[in-house]
């Protein structure tokens, strides 16, 4: 028998959660090696939309404009949601280690690697988004400028998409670690920006779309479920918990597991620093 067949449940168990923490622990230890690994994964819809386009069979059967302009148009609404998902992950994961007694994760800062994400995603957001433009200005409307004052005007979803766009421009401008120290505390207000985008670039998608397409509506539906998880979350924010600027947590903040019965509301998420390792 192969040596890998005979190796027992219990030896996985004990290996396992071992690999995760110690993979996880690499993550959190280098920034760079978690920003390119991010950079590769979002690449890779990318990649299969151009090689998609390339593919004879699809030139045949769809105007290859069509998917040019509408998958990074998807794949920017799709990162938005993600960028607008990971703070709730990340309290989802700490909650989860927390319960399960894991051991690694019970600490806001276990998951600061997860946060670190959130500007390379968004960015990339917005990259598609430019891309997304382009293309419809260059071959939609062959570069005659008047005809996008005349859509502007006419068609509402390309006014509602481009107020998203504009919202999300001084976003990526501003998404370095320079205009973040230069803007200090006016940096998170800007980048609160993020949520009318959505909200507009989700709108953009239900008024484009034609009657009985349901796509759009469970972008709107997954949307309003993280814009209403972050309002309960600015509540709870507010007796407090003390985030840096980038939404990361000092190295080695804990959070106290969630009491049981009618206290949990109000002391839950308590931070308390520790010299745990
Ligand atoms: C500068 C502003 C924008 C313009 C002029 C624009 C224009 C367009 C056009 C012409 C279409 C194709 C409509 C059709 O199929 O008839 C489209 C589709 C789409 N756009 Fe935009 N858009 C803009 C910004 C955005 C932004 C910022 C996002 C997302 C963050 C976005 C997401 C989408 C999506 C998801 C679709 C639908 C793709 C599909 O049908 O599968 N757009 N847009």
């Amino acid at each position: 028998m192969p040596v890998w067949i005979s190796i027992k449940m219990s030896d996985f168990r004990a290996v396992f959660p071992d690999f995760v923490a110690r993979s996880l622990r690499l993550l959190n230890r280098s920034p760079r090696f978690a920003f390119w690994l991010a950079c590769v994964v979002m690449a890779i819809p990318t990649a299969l939309t151009l090689a998609g386009m390339v593919q004879p069979a699809a030139i045949a059967v769809v105007n290859p404009v069509d998917i040019m302009l509408r998958d990074p148009g998807r794949i920017s609404l799709v990162l938005l949601l993600i960028a607008l998902a990971i703070a709730p992950l990340r309290q989802l994961s700490v909650e989860l280690a927390t319960s399960f007694d894991c051991r690694y994760g019970k600490r806001m800062s276990d998951w600061n690697w997860l946060l670190r994400l959130r500007r390379p995603v968004g960015v990339a957001s917005f990259i598609h988004a430019v891309a997304h433009l382009a293309i419809y200005i260059v071959f939609d409307l062959d570069l005659r400028m008047q005809e996008f004052t005349l859509d502007l005007r006419d068609k509402p979803f390309v006014a509602v998409g481009t107020a998203s766009f504009l919202m999300l421009l001084p976003l990526a401008l501003t998404s370095t670690d320079g205009w973040m120290r230069r803007m200090g505390p006016y940096w998170k207000r800007l980048h609160w920006l993020i949520y009318p985008a959505a909200v507009l670039a989700a709108l953009h998608f239900i008024l484009l779309a034609k009657p009985g397409v349901q796509q759009p509506l469970v972008f709107a539906v997954l949307l309003a479920l993280l814009l209403g998880h972050r309002m309960a979350g600015r509540r709870r924010q507010t007796r407090g918990v003390q985030e840096q600027d980038d939404g990361t947590f000092p190295e080695r903040t804990i959070v106290t597991p969630r009491p049981r019965g009618l206290q949990a509301k109000a002391s839950h998420m308590i931070h308390t620093p520790t010299t745990k390792s």
